[in-house]
């Protein structure tokens, strides 16, 4: 044999054993047969639903339920990213630990070891993911026959892609427009959640909000953004998207001031903060 032949075997070998662990990984989960699942022990929906909390913490994945609890510390992410799928069908979390990339197939090795049973409805009958999310909604009191198109104020998928995983830390960052700075805001995270929001400057046009008396015309405003501040703490980071519908968030003292409320300066002021990174460590 002279070398290009033995080259090229070693090409064509090569080839194959590619090959093949690209057909092994494709008949992972996703391709499972659902007759290798029958000998596993049937958990419902609602039997999942009871593992919802970092305690007892398990997931419906691809059809099979994981029981987690023991994992949730030794996973490289803060543990509320992965925390908030307990109890629940998480496939489409684990399908995109970020958006559109699902975890490895050394990831998906681990789980057989936390493997207590496999997903099916109250008929005994397995589950789809898609409609095992759906019944979790409603379950979870949102209504079923809500719009398939979520507005961007409330769709929490692209929220989580939009800002990140951010280091906790004290945060700064303001809204300006017209030569004149009109938010500055300030706010620490703590898991992914928010504390301490607080305006170190609010004004328009001149006016200070910060310094009117309650018995001036725009102190309702005032009254209104501290409103804001306050439905926001403790809350979870994508929050800061409800800011485009403040009026879900503060009260509408009256006409004049709801109109004048600018969640949406509010809001470019917490994402200018996020830009700029941690301004101090708790
Ligand atoms: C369903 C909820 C889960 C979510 C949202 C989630 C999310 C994430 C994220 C954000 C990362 C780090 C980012 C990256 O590698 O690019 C990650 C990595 C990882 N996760 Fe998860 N995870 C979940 C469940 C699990 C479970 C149940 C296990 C194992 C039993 C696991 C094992 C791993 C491993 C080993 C990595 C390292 C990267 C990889 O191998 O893909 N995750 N996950």
């Amino acid at each position: 044999m002279n070398m290009h032949k033995i080259a090229y075997s070693v090409f064509i070998a090569f080839v194959a054993s590619l090959l093949t662990l690209v057909s092994v990984s494709a008949l992972s989960s996703s391709e499972r047969d659902a007759a290798d699942d029958e000998g596993l022990d049937p958990i419902t929906l609602g039997e999942l639903a009871e593992h919802d909390a970092a305690e007892s913490c398990w997931k419906a994945i691809h059809g099979r339920v994981y029981d987690i609890t023991d994992y949730v510390s030794n996973h490289p992410t803060d543990p509320a990213v992965i925390l908030e799928w307990c109890g629940r069908e998480a496939t489409e979390g684990w399908d995109n630990k970020r958006p559109g990339v699902p975890h490895s197939a050394r990831a998906e090795g681990m789980l057989e070891a936390y493997l207590v049973g496999r997903l099916v409805d109250e008929a005994g009958e397995p589950v789809e993911p898609e409609a095992a999310a759906r019944s979790d909604e409603a379950r979870n009191g949102e209504a079923a026959d809500e719009p398939a198109l979520l507005s961007p104020a409330e769709d929490e998928r692209l929220h989580r892609a939009l800002l990140g995983l951010p280091l906790d830390g004290r945060y700064r960052g303001v809204f300006g427009d017209g030569g004149e700075m009109q938010v500055n805001v300030q706010f620490d995270l703590r898991d992914g959640r928010l504390s301490n929001v607080s305006y170190r400057h609010l004004a328009y046009r001149g006016v200070d909000y910060r310094t009117l008396d309650d018995d001036e015309d725009l102190y309702p405003v005032w009254v209104q953004h501290q409103q804001l501040a306050e439905a926001l703490e403790d809350q979870p980071l994508t929050a800061i998207f409800a800011l485009y519908e403040p009026e879900r968030l503060a009260e509408d003292l009256d006409g004049y001031s709801g109109a004048t409320l600018r969640g949406n300066k509010v809001h470019s002021a917490f994402r200018d903060a996020l830009n700029r990174g941690v301004y101090s460590w708790p």
